[in-house]
């Protein structure tokens, strides 16, 4: 675990931090190995616990915030992120549509 961090800290400059949430302790402890073993413990950490109750405590803002959560829990986080992410910044997400696979998923259906 800890694989799309690792891809991130390629882009982040010498002073840039990346913070990741994992409330799975087996994954989370198998991501904080993998930044450890790739050098990169000083600038990535891993936050345990729920998104929901560890997004209201940050601080941020942040330049970029990628979320990789099952999709039906985009929107009950999307407030929280807006609220974290600079003006400017940028959000990503995997599996928003779920439709283009299985139209009997819910999910984004279109592009605004
Ligand atoms: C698809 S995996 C991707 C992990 C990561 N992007 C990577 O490359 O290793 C999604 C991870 O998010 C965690 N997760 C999903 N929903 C979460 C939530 N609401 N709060 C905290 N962690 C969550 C899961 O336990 C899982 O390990």
């Amino acid at each position: 675990m800890g694989y799309s961090a690792l891809w991130y800290t390629d882009a982040l400059p010498e002073d840039g931090v990346i913070e990741t949430v994992e409330r799975d302790e087996i994954r989370a402890n198998l991501a904080e190995d993998n930044f450890l073993n790739a050098g990169r413990s000083g600038q990535v950490g891993v936050l345990r616990g729920e998104a929901m109750t560890i997004l209201p405590e940050l601080d941020g803002p942040y330049d970029l915030i990628s979320v990789d959560t099952d999709w039906s829990e985009f929107p009950l986080l999307f407030n929280e992120i807006l609220c974290l992410v600079r003006v400017g910044g940028i959000i990503t997400s995997s599996n928003l549509f779920p439709r283009t696979f299985d139209v009997n998923l819910g999910g984004i259906s279109e592009v605004a």
